[in-house]
């Protein structure tokens, strides 16, 4: 069973699905609408405990999961959302033990799926031009999934050149991919992969003309993925009227050995 304890960073649910960020300290105080809460009525309980305030509003206690976690934490850069982040895990195959260069790492969303999945065997590198940016998501990262041993962060720009090489996996969230192409020929292993996601068609246009100026990718592909959630309630079963329409184009390449035919 995982208790709270304190230094947990929690989310307190409210009946009507409202949540509100909590750092449990011993003697903390929540505060809501004038009611209170103290932490230490929720330090060492099992998580998904309903507690309730001095003036008995129930909230359900939660450590938010990684996709709850990205929308909630600070910000410095625009975070990747967490339907992309999971297309992008299965689209540049992110497996245990893999090298994988990103740029940039923004507010460390990326990071953070990325450094799950290639586990303790593998390593993730990120390049990032702001040092700020490059704090705040060290202190995200290192909030959610306590120090990363296998995590390197350059403060580098990437369009400047990669020195990390042979890499498995490339991936970027920054607004000229295009830039990075020629870089990614020599970083990239013989059957690696380049992934890129952008928000507008002529930066798609751009990276995919970019990548097919280069013999050494193949297998380009683009896609986009619209989540549509659901309402269920009575006779209502209906789409829920509100979706984010647009967040980004994915752009995926496969590096190969050229073939002089192809
Ligand atoms: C949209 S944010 C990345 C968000 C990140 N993927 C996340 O999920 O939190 C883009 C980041 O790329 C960085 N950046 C822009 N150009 C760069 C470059 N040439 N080299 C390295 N980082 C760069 C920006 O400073 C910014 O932090």
């Amino acid at each position: 069973m995982s208790n709270l304890r304190s230094g947990d960073r929690i989310h307190l649910v409210s009946r009507k699905d409202r949540r509100y960020t909590v750092v449990l300290k011993a003697g903390g105080v929540f505060r809501f609408s004038g009611e209170m809460l103290a932490h230490d009525d929720l330090i060492g309980q099992p998580e998904s405990i309903t507690v309730r305030t001095s003036r008995g509003t129930p909230f359900v206690a939660l450590k938010p999961t990684l996709a709850e976690y990205v929308l909630k934490m600070p910000r410095g850069a625009q975070v990747i959302y967490p339907k992309d982040l999971s297309l992008i895990l299965m689209w540049a195959d992110i497996y245990p033990g893999a090298k994988v260069l990103e740029a940039g790492i923004g507010s460390g969303a990326l990071t953070m799926a990325l450094l799950r999945s290639v586990g303790e065997k593998g390593s993730v590198i990120s390049y990032e031009v702001r040092e700020d940016f490059a704090k705040r998501a060290q202190e995200n990262i290192n909030q959610f999934l306590g120090p990363a041993s296998n995590l390197v962060v350059r403060m580098k720009n990437i369009y400047e050149g990669i020195e990390d090489r042979p890499v498995d996996r490339l991936v970027l969230d920054l607004p000229e991919p295009w830039l990075v192409v020629p870089h990614a020929v020599p970083a990239l292993r013989p059957g690696g992969i380049f992934l890129c996601l952008l928000p507008t068609v002529p930066q798609v246009q751009q990276v995919v003309a970019a990548l097919r100026a280069e013999k050494s990718f193949g297998f380009i592909e683009t896609f986009e993925t619209l989540l549509r959630t659901w309402n269920i309630d009575g006779r209502s079963v209906r789409p829920d009227h509100r979706m984010v329409a647009h967040s980004a184009f994915l752009i995926v390449a496969r590096r190969i050995v050229p073939d002089e035919e192809r």
